[in-house]
């Protein structure tokens, strides 16, 4: 199989995720609830995880929470610091794991930068939505639809400037791009466990740069003659037990990461786009969403419909996602809200032969 649907989960994983994964399973226990053998080796693979993760995004390890995927960082990121009637601004390019609990919330939304491939628009128009009221501005880092990457940077400095929260999903760019909540000083950054960083489905990450509220309550194994949770990181966030076989495994995934090098994953990913977007360019009939600010997604369109032309690529074994990506506010930014588009999307493990081969078949599906 070419498997060209990395942004919605990497399947290929480092071996060494599949050994530390099963290791877990057979050596670990609960972590932070007793002090046997079995429970310390848990809560060592949770503390190297968060230390692991604090080195690459720049945070302290107790600000590094563990949580079930993105869409869990971001309802706790949203839920801390949005009540109901509050004014958020978001980007065009959100996706529903942020739309959603705005909705749900009640929550008045303006939208800000929906050009695509276009940072200058998206820092103005970020600029001039934010009002005294504004009680965050969200964005998404890369869109998970057309790999546009946002200028986080600037949105992050107009935030501390305005003196705004700032929300990051970092869904699409954690382990292919540099992240940092030091940096960006972001209230949260969410990101999951299972796409660039090539850790186990159900595993994922929230950067705090402050404390969250909860969003479950229970069991932590700390202050537990309290019917409150601990008011303190990484407790106050993480009720329940442990994913301890998929921290085991985002860990081992974590180091196999760094071992490569973050510039040379970000080098190779955008390399298999530009060939991608390059090679598809001249294909009769196919529009091609490509800029200079792209990570490793790339969506196209026909004139057939999308769900159609995917059929067709997985019929040739290639794995692709057609539709609206749980991210309707990107389509309708882009204008492809009423078709969907088919998406391709890369990871380090992608070879050029694979990305010349689906653009090869893409053109013959084109011009039957
Ligand atoms: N949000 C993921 C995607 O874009 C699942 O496919």
């Amino acid at each position: 199989m070419i498997y060209l649907d990395s942004a919605a989960t990497t399947l290929q994983k480092p071996e060494s995720v599949h050994r530390a994964v099963a290791e877990a399973m057979a050596t670990c226990a609960s972590l932070g609830r007793s002090g046997h053998a079995a429970a310390r080796r848990a809560s060592e693979v949770a503390l190297s995880c968060r230390e692991a993760a604090g080195r690459l995004f720049e945070t302290p390890p107790e600000q590094v929470i563990f949580t079930f995927n993105a869409t869990h960082g971001l309802n706790i990121a949203i839920k801390s610091l949005v009540s109901p009637g509050d004014k958020v601004v978001i980007s065009g390019f959100e996706h529903n794991a942020v739309v959603r609990p705005l909705h749900a919330l009640g929550a008045r939304i303006t939208v800000a930068g929906r050009k695509l491939f276009d940072p200058a628009d998206t820092l103005s128009d970020i600029d001039r939505a934010i009002t005294p009221d504004t009680k965050a501005v969200i964005t998404t880092h890369v869109s998970n639809v057309f790999g546009y990457i946002l200028p986080v940077a600037g949105i992050a400095a107009i935030c501390r400037t305005r003196g705004v929260p700032l929300i990051v999903d970092a869904s699409q760019s954690a382990g292919a791009l540099p992240v940092s909540l030091q940096a960006w000083d972001a209230a949260f950054i969410a990101m999951p466990g299972h796409k660039g960083l090539h850790g186990p489905q159900g595993t994922g990450l929230l950067l705090c740069g402050r404390t969250p509220k909860p969003l479950l309550e229970g069991g932590t194994g700390s202050l537990s003659q309290l019917p409150e949770m601990p008011d303190f990181l990484p407790d106050v966030a993480e009720a329940g037990t442990h994913n301890v076989p998929g921290i085991a495994g985002l860990l081992a995934g974590i180091r196999d990461l760094q071992q490569v090098g973050l510039s040379r994953v970000a080098a190779h990913e955008q390399a298999m786009i530009r060939r991608l977007a390059k090679n598809l360019a001249g294909v009769d009939g196919l529009e091609v969403f490509s800029g200079e600010s792209q990570a490793g997604v790339l969506s196209v369109r026909s004139c057939m419909d999308c769900e159609i032309l995917a059929g067709k690529l997985a019929d040739a074994d290639i794995a692709v996602r057609a539709g609206l990506h749980c991210a309707p506010l990107a389509h309708g930014s882009a204008g492809t809200l009423e078709s969907g588009t088919v998406r391709l999307s890369v990871c380090r493990f992608t070879t050029g032969e694979e990305v010349d081969a689906a653009a090869a078949t893409l053109q013959t599906i084109c011009t039957q």
